[in-house]
């Protein structure tokens, strides 16, 4: 069932796929998927299945993490649930899933266990990260630590994922495909930093999603988590005012306050710099692979491009 042969009725069920794929983004983990397949020397096509399957499972993911989120935009328009309601997103989302593993499924008889054992580990991941997301929002102690595994698992292992499956469809030694994963993993850190970097700061034209949305939620990302532990006592106040407050009139005010105290406490600049620190770790987990600088060069510059990205 590929995007265009979806069936029309009930249409309740396959419009909401049709809408959200229609609006495209940025198709990183196919693009991954393929990638990691040419740099090994190997037909992109071979890897199209698991391109595939990735990139339904994350738009699977985005349904549902929309409903979770309380988001209203998604790649600049509404989201799913705001266009047609939360039980289509979550039923049309279950479909995307199994369409996921259908196109995996598509790989040869011999790389298929190893294949699904990724991918299955891989959705279990996400979810207990998207699980840990949650908690997060009513705990005012969490580590930095804490938050770099819980990202780690809702959005890295799918990028380390997408790599080593396009690696494995590519007919790669283990290894190299665990080098890819490595390398993907903490492109993923870097990516979900960024993510939280322009929740707050990012162009709403350019960003496609609402602006203030995690400090509207509380979520315990990388600037909410440096401030509570940086901030002196004034700033410290206006956190402890507005955290907790949920009431819609409350927005604006809440997520200026919020963004002043990221600003005043250097916030910002730390989040950069933790994103350059995991940068450069995707980068030696790069080197390791045994790719020649050649044949990696494109991941290099994705990763480049991925962490100025401002959409
Ligand atoms: C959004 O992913 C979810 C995160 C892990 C931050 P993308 O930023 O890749 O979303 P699209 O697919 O390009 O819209
Ligand atoms: C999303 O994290 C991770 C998954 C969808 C699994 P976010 O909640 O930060 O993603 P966006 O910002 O809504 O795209
Ligand atoms: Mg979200
Ligand atoms: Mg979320
Ligand atoms: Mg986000």
């Amino acid at each position: 069932m590929a995007e265009r042969a979806l069936p029309k009725h009930p249409s309740g069920l396959y419009d909401p796929i049709r809408y959200i794929l229609s609006l495209g983004g940025k198709r990183l983990r196919p693009a991954l998927a393929l990638m990691a397949a040419d740099a090994l020397g190997a037909d992109p096509k071979a890897a199209m299945g698991p391109a595939l399957a990735v990139e339904w499972f994350h738009n699977f993911s985005l349904l549902h993490d929309d409903i979770m989120d309380e988001a209203p935009l998604r790649r600049g328009k509404p989201t799913v649930h705001e266009a047609f309601s939360s039980n289509q997103a979550i039923l049309s989302g279950d479909v995307m899933l199994v369409q996921a593993y259908q196109l995996l499924a598509e790989l040869p008889a011999a790389q298929l266990p190893s294949a699904l054992a990724l991918f299955s580990r891989t959705a279990v991941e996400v979810c207990e990260g998207q699980q840990h997301d949650m908690d997060f929002e009513i705990r005012q102690d969490v580590s930095e630590a804490e938050y770099l595994q819980m990202i780690r698992l809702k959005t890295a292992v799918l990028l380390g994922a997408s790599l080593e499956l396009g690696a494995m469809a590519a007919g790669a030694q283990a290894a190299q495909g665990r080098s890819l994963y490595a390398f993907g993993e903490a492109l993923g850190l870097a990516f979900q930093l960024r993510d939280d970097l322009l929740d707050s700061f990012g162009d709403p034209a350019l960003f496609g999603k609402a602006v203030g949305g995690d400090i509207a939620q509380d979520k315990k990302t990388f600037l909410l988590i440096h401030a509570l532990q940086t901030a002196g006592p004034e700033d410290r106040a206006v956190l402890d005012r507005w955290i907790g407050v949920r009431e819609p009139v409350m927005r604006t005010e809440k997520v200026d306050a919020v963004k002043g105290v990221y600003e005043r406490s250097g916030t910002r600049t730390a989040c950069e710099k933790a994103i350059e620190r995991e940068h450069q770790k995707a980068l030696a987990a790069l080197d390791s692979s045994g790719l020649n600088a050649g044949n990696s060069a494109a991941l290099r510059d994705l990763a480049e491009r991925l962490l100025a990205r401002e959409s």
